[in-house]
């Protein structure tokens, strides 16, 4: 049932996507919030680059435990930010779809261990990147007084 329901946001996001001109959602957040949520990028980039780079020497040890820093327990982390709440649905849905992506690197790495297959993988989660970057900017909220 809860999957039928992320599936359909998912589907009503997409086909809304479709109608809309790049980068034309907003998100609004503090500028402690932005800082924050730039260093989540900043570390899925560095990690991204740590992952390719193992990949490229066969060191599938290496991308299981890179790939692990970015998989779920990173939002968990993020979560102690507090902003998830106010967050856009499809926002918190693709970037978890990221962090599962990673995940799923990090054990098929360690169960199967084939780089090709790893690539592939990790190809299809930085799709997840790019769609997120291609929807969304960032506005900055002016704090209350
Ligand atoms: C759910 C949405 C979302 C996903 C998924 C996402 N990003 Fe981002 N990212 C953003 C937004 C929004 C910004 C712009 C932040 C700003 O301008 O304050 C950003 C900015 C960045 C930046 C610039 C950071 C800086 O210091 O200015 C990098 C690098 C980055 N993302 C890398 C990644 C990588 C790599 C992935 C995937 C592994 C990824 N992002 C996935 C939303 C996302």
């Amino acid at each position: 049932m809860r999957r039928i329901l992320v599936l359909s946001l998912m589907a009503a996001s997409l086909s809304a996507h479709a109608r809309e001109p790049a980068n034309s959602r907003v998100v609004e957040l503090s500028e402690g919030e932005r800082a924050h949520l730039k260093q989540e990028m900043r570390a899925l980039l560095t990690g991204a680059q740590a992952i390719l780079d193992a990949l490229a020497r066969r060191d599938m040890r290496g991308v299981t435990r890179h790939a692990g820093k970015l998989g779920s327990s990173m939002t968990r982390q993020v979560e102690r930010g507090n902003f998830c709440n106010r967050l856009p649905v499809d926002f918190l849905l693709t970037g978890q779809s990221v962090h599962q992506g990673f995940d799923r690197i990090a054990r098929d790495a360690r169960a199967i261990g084939r780089p090709s297959h790893t690539l592939n993988q990790l190809a299809a989660t930085l799709n997840h990147c790019v769609r997120c970057h291609a929807t969304y900017r960032v506005s900055v909220r002016r704090e209350s007084p």
